[in-house]
This record gives structure tokens, sequence and C-alpha cells, in this order.
């Protein structure tokens, strides 16, 4: 068609005008991220195939006391959610296993923490005790997301393979791990071995990672009395860190985030809507994290044994965990097992590869501690973490746990009838409810949160309603 192509030259300008603006204003904007930011996209959120029911891990291993009332809440999320959850048998801890604990009779570490302590052992004893290859210990008063196996699980997969296999020039452990895979090829040496079959290892081969830390109250790049967030960080301190951003789309928005994530989250230039996947730095809690063979019998044998660690400071696991976390950045692991298991002082032995991510994917329920029930019981003072008492009010106001979007802490998505509300499970009978039968009308709820589930659905009043009133005033303008 002539006539088209003989427009006046000048529109056409202009429209090569604004075209070129855009690109430009567009790869401005990349610009603007990608120095200090490599996103890393995961294929469409529509075409993300599901994890399966151990969200790719070989098992899923619940810390859970002999008499935890907790267990039936998340037992009921995970059976609506499509998880499968392993919950080894813990003894009931005697007097006398505290004391055998203990490292003197001075010792004034918690009974709370030292009952944590060796339940955590426990369950990853039960994790080598099984031959499986990798395990995420999980803690009993979890929440997450409806959406963990369908879309967060396989996302996160994604990143976290991403990250454990770029090229990490001074661990000697990658060298000695790639070369040893693949000795003739020159540019497979440079890269770890993870990528090779992401079926069987959806996070990377367990040789490229120690611990993933799916579950924390964050990891504020220091201690958090050194400060976090705005007005503290700023992106520059990305760029020492090995890291990168995904994009997913069940992430809370901004302003319903953990006061303290947000903030991070902010100042370090992380687009709305991302996770930070990166190498762990200050890692706090043990909500859920992802252990190898070959770091779990690390945790056993040197750097979280079940008795008082001689040196200070560390008085609860979660600490053991962080520090061990911190010390692979000074003295990263060798490979070998000869030399990696043969340091008997964790201050100067081998830390864990920790890769933290932000924000978690699982967060503890508020308001049903047992440790530090355990500890008021015992007539000490209990210790409210600064990372909850920072969430406390946003997490009555939005009825979810922190960083959840969607979860379980309300009770509304359970399906038996008498568990509902946060305030009743205190109440509730334990392991007894675990075993109860299920009734018709459980089964037939169970059924209806599934269906909802599989459609990312948040069903649940509040939402509907909101959604329903958005709905009412689009059609009202
Ligand atoms: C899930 O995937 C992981 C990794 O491939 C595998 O080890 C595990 O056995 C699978 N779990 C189930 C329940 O199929
Ligand atoms: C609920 O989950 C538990 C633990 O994963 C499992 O043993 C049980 O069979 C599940 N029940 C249903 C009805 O899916
Ligand atoms: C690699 O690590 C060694 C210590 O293990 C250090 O001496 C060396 O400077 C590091 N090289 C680079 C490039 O960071
Ligand atoms: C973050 O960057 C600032 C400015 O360079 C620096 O003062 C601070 O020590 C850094 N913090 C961390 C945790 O790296
Ligand atoms: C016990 O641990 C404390 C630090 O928490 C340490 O000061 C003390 O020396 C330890 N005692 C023994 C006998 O190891």
């Amino acid at each position: 068609m002539p006539s088209m192509l003989a427009r006046p030259p000048r529109t056409s300008r202009s429209l090569a005008q604004v075209v070129g603006i855009v690109v430009g204003l567009i790869v401005l904007y990349y610009l603007n991220w990608l120095p200090i930011f490599p996103s890393f996209y995961v294929s469409s959120s529509s075409t993300i195939k599901p994890a399966n029911a151990t969200l790719g891990f070989g098992a899923l291993v619940v810390v859970s006391g002999a008499d935890s009332p907790r267990l039936d809440r998340l037992i009921q999320a995970a059976n609506v959610t499509g998880i499968h959850l392993q919950v080894p048998q813990q003894p009931k801890w005697t007097d006398q296993d505290v004391d055998n604990f203990r490292n003197s009779t001075q010792s004034d570490m918690g009974i709370g923490s030292i009952l944590a302590w060796l339940a955590h052992n426990r369950a990853i004893q039960w994790f080598m005790d099984s031959g499986l290859e990798t395990a995420l210990i999980l803690e009993d008063d979890v929440d997450f997301d409806i959406n963990i196996r369908t879309k967060q699980a396989p996302i996160t997969q994604a990143a976290i393979r991403e990250l454990v296999s770029r090229p990490q020039p001074n661990t000697s452990r990658s060298e000695a791990s790639s070369s040893s895979k693949s000795p003739t090829s020159s540019t497979q040496q440079a890269r770890r071995p993870s990528h090779s079959n992401p079926k069987k290892y959806p996070y990377g081969s367990p040789a490229a990672w120690d611990l993933l830390y799916l579950g924390t109250c964050g990891d504020y790049l220091n201690s958090l009395g050194d400060g976090l967030g705005v007005g503290h960080h700023h992106p520059i301190n990305l760029t020492s860190i090995p890291h990168l951003a995904v994009s997913d789309p069940t992430i809370p928005r901004r302003y319903d985030l953990h006061p303290f994530t947000a903030s991070l989250l902010t100042s370090l230039n992380v687009p709305e809507q991302h996770r930070l996947i990166h190498e762990s730095r200050w890692p706090l809690c043990t909500f859920g994290y992802a252990l190898t063979r070959a770091s779990a019998s690390l945790l056993l044998s040197t750097l979280a044994p079940a008795r008082e660690p001689a040196w200070e400071g560390t008085r609860a696991y979660d600490v053991a965990i962080l520090k061990a976390c911190r010390e692979s950045l000074k003295q990263p692991l060798t490979g070998d097992p000869a030399i990696d298991a043969n340091n008997p002082d964790p201050r100067t032995g081998p830390g864990l590869r920790c890769v933290s991510v932000q924000p978690e994917l699982f967060h503890h329920m508020e308001g049903s501690s047992m440790i530090a029930g355990v500890e008021e019981a015992g007539g000490a003072e209990v210790f409210r973490p600064p990372v909850d008492v920072a969430a406390w009010e946003q997490i009555w106001w939005r009825r979810e746990s922190a960083n959840i979007g969607c979860g379980f802490w309300d009770g509304e998505l359970l399906f038996r009838d008498e568990q509902k509300g946060n305030e009743g499970a205190a109440q509730a009978g334990g392991h007894e409810g675990r075993e109860k039968a299920m009734d018709e009308g459980d089964w037939r709820r169970l059924a209806e949160r599934r269906r909802d589930v599989e459609k990312g659905k948040c069903a649940k009043k509040r939402v509907i309603e909101a959604e329903e009133e958005a709905r009412k005033r689009g059609k009202g303008r």
C-alpha cells in the first residue's frame, strides 16, 4: 500500500522519536538495576511446574517435641498444600538429658534452648539414618503460603540452582568438585557441577551448597545491633555478596512485608515482589533450613553437636548455625572429608556454605513459642526477639504471619473444624489431634481447600470481601 509508505515525514519522525525514547527508558531502567542487580527471571509463572510433595528435597523433616500442641496445625497446612512431612519421634527428654548436655554445673544455658537443640539434633540424626541426599528441617510452628509448592518452591529452586552453579573463583572446594566431575571439559571446569541434573537436584547439586535458609528471621547482613535497612544499608553492600533477585508474584507487596525485611530490601534497591537470594551473611533463626549429608554430618560431629558449646555467646542452636555459616566466609570447606571433619574447634574450623532467601518461605507462627513457654515456667525471663516485637502489630493487622501472603495463621484454611483459630491451637490435644479420625466434614473441607490451592486462590473471607469490594468500585466508575 504505497499511500501508507508515503505518509508525511513529520509524523514518522515523531513516531521514531517516541519509540526511541521508550526504548531508551527501558534500557536505562535495566541499566539502573543490572550493575547492582543481576535479576533472574524464571519462565512466566503460568508455565511453572509445581514442586513435588517434598518440595524437591529428599524429605521435609519436622522438629516436634513429644507433646507439642503445634504439630496438628502444621499437618493440616501440609495436607491442604499437598506437601508431605516426616515427623521423627522425639524422646521425652529427661533432666538427665539436659544435664548431660550442659558443659558444667555452672552452665546457665536455658532449658528451653537445650530442648530445642536436642530436638534439632535428633531430627538431623533421622535424616542421616534415612540415607536420603537432602532434607529440609522445619520447626513445627512454621507457617507458609498456600502457593509454596505450586509457585514459590519451583521459582526459588531455579534461582538457587543458578546462584550456586555460578563459578566461584576462590573456594577451593568448588575447584575440587568440578575438576573431579569433569576433568576433560574446560568450559565446565569453571562451573560448579550443579547444572548437571535439575530434575534430580532442583536446588543444584548438593556438592555446591551446604545449607539453604528457607525459613529465617531475616539476614540483615550484619548483626541486628549494628542496624539495618534504609539509613544503614545501601545497594553497594550487595556488590561483594554473590546474589540475585527473582520475581515472584506471590510475595506480599513491600508495605505488607515485615518492617525489617521491607526496609532492608528497599535499602538494597531490590524490586518489589522479588526474592533476594544471596550468600548468607548474618542469618537469624532456624525455622526452616535444608541440609546435605555432608553438612548434616558436620553439624552432628563438630559444628552443633548435642553438647553445650565451650565458647562464649552460643546460647542457642540458631546461633551455632549462624556461626557455622559465617565461618565459611573465612575458610570454606575443602571438600576433602578427612580435612573438613577434623576441625575440632568451629572458631577455626570450616563452616557451611549457606544461602539466604529473603523474604523467607517459612516464618514461625507468632503466639505459640514453646521455648518461651518452658523458659517462663522455669522462672527465667522471657526474651522476645526484636524481629518478633517489630512484627507484632502488623501480624494482627494483616492476620497473617510475617512475610507470608496467604497462610495458616488465622486458621481459616485449616479443615478440621475444632481446630480453628490460633488461640485454640494452644489448647488442642497435641498428637492426639493427629490421630483422631477424619470425619466426613473434614474430608469435604480438605477437598475444597485443595481445589482452591490448586487454583492459587486465597479463599479467606477477608480477601474475598476485599476482592468483591474492588470489583463493585470498578463497576461504579
Ligand atoms: C522430590 O524430588 C526430589 C528431587 O528430585 C526427590 O529426591 C524426592 O524423592 C522427591 N519426592 C517425592 C515425594 O517424590
Ligand atoms: C496429612 O499429612 C500427613 C503428614 O504429611 C500424612 O501422613 C497424612 O496422610 C495426610 N493426610 C491426608 C488426608 O492427606
Ligand atoms: C583466595 O583465597 C586465598 C586464601 O584462601 C587468598 O590468599 C587469596 O587472596 C584469594 N584470592 C582472591 C582472588 O580472592
Ligand atoms: C554497607 O555499606 C556502607 C557504605 O559503604 C558501609 O559503611 C557498611 O559497612 C556496609 N555494611 C555492610 C554490612 O557491608
Ligand atoms: C562452658 O561454657 C562456657 C561458655 O558458655 C565457658 O566459659 C566454659 O569454660 C565452659 N566450661 C567447660 C568446662 O567447658
